[in-house]
C-alpha cells in the first residue's frame, strides 16, 4: 500500500530555532466535520506559544497536522519558511520533537525507552540532560536504574513521570521547534514544578508550542492563542491579552477556572 502522506524532496531548514506559520488552514478527519477551520497564525524562531481551549477544541489535532501524520483539507503550513509537504519526513522529523498527552513506552529498558533505542546516544549524555530535567533521581530509584526494564504501556509510570520521561527522550533529540501536548490530568505540586522547569529548559533551544491544560504553563510563553471549535477565537501576545480585561485569557486569569483550559 502506497501511504496518503506524500513527502517532498526538501532536506535543508535553517540552523537554529524554527519559525512557524499556519495559513488558511482547513483539516477534517472526516469529510462531514471539520476539525479544524481557517487556522492563520505565525511565531517567529525562538517565540513560545501557549494554545488553550475546551476539550475537542482541535488542539491536539493542531499539532498533528503540523507533524504531517494527516493531510489538510486546505491551506499550507510552514516550518522554517518551508510548506512542510515540500520537506522529506526525515527532514521534518529530525528538527521537531513533540510530547503527546499519551507517552508511548516500548518494552524495553529505561535507556531504551529515552533513546528511542539509537545506540549512539551515550549514558553520560542521558546523565547530563537527566541531572538537567530532575529526573536523575527518579531514575537512580528504579531498582536498576537505566537498565530496569519497562513493559509496554507504560502502567509502572505515574502521569507525571510519563511526562517528565517524554520531556527527555525529545530534548535527547535536540528540536528546533518543540510541540509539548500537556496531560489534562492533575499532578502533584512537586511533579508539576519538575515538569515546569523541565519545560523551561527544553524551550531555551527551540520555538516552543505548549498546548496548555494549566495556567501556570502560560505564564512562560510569548503569544497564546485560543481554539474554540476548530477556529481561533483570540490570538495575541501574552501581556497584551493580559492587560486587556475583554479577552479570554485575562478572564480566566480573574476566574482561575482552569477546567476550562481541559
Ligand atoms: N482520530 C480521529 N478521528 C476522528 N475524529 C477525531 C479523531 N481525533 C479527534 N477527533 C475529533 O476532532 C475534534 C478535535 O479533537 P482534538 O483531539 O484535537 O481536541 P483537543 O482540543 O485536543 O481536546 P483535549 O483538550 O480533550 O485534548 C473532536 O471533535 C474529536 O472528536
Ligand atoms: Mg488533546
Amino acid at each position: 500500500m502506497q501511504s496518503v502522506i506524500q513527502e517532498g524532496t526538501e532536506e535543508q531548514l535553517p540552523e537554529g530555532p524554527l519559525g512557524l506559520e499556519f495559513s488558511q488552514v482547513h483539516f477534517s478527519y472526516n469529510q462531514d466535520k471539520p476539525v479544524l477551520h481557517d487556522i492563520t497564525f505565525a511565531i517567529k524562531p525562538g517565540e513560545r506559544l501557549g494554545i488553550i481551549g475546551r476539550t475537542g477544541s482541535g488542539k491536539s489535532s493542531l499539532s498533528r497536522v503540523l507533524l504531517r501524520l494527516y493531510n489538510l483539507d486546505r491551506g499550507t503550513i510552514r516550518v522554517g519558511g518551508t510548506d512542510t509537504t515540500k520537506l522529506s519526513l526525515q527532514a521534518l522529523y529530525r528538527r521537531v520533537g513533540m510530547v503527546t498527552q499519551d507517552v508511548q513506552l516500548f518494552d524495553g529498558t529505561l535507556r531504551d525507552n529515552l533513546t528511542l533505542f539509537n545506540g549512539d546516544v551515550s549514558d553520560q549524555m542521558i546523565k547530563e540532560t537527566t541531572d538537567r530535567l530532575g529526573l536523575s533521581q527518579w531514575i537512580n530509584s528504579q531498582p536498576e536504574g537505566l537498565d530496569t526494564y519497562l513493559a509496554a504501556g507504560g502502567a509502572s509510570l505515574s502521569a507525571g513521570e510519563a511526562q517528565l520521561f517524554a520531556l527527555t527522550r525529545v530534548f535527547l533529540t535536540e528540536p528546533s521547534l518543540v510541540i509539548l501536548d500537556e496531560p489534562s490530568s492533575r499532578l502533584d505540586a512537586a511533579t508539576e514544578g519538575m515538569l515546569q522547569s523541565a519545560i523551561d529548559q527544553l524551550m531555551k533551544q527551540s520555538t516552543g508550542v505548549i498546548i496548555a491544560h494549566r495556567l501556570a504553563t502560560l505564564e512562560k510563553v510569548d503569544r497564546i492563542m485560543v481554539l474554540g471549535d476548530g477556529k481561533v477565537l483570540e490570538f495575541g501576545a501574552r501581556e497584551e491579552l493580559a492587560s486587556n480585561p475583554a479577552s479570554h485569557y485575562a478572564r480566566l486569569l480573574i476566574t482561575g477556572r482552569e477546567e476550562e483550559l481541559a
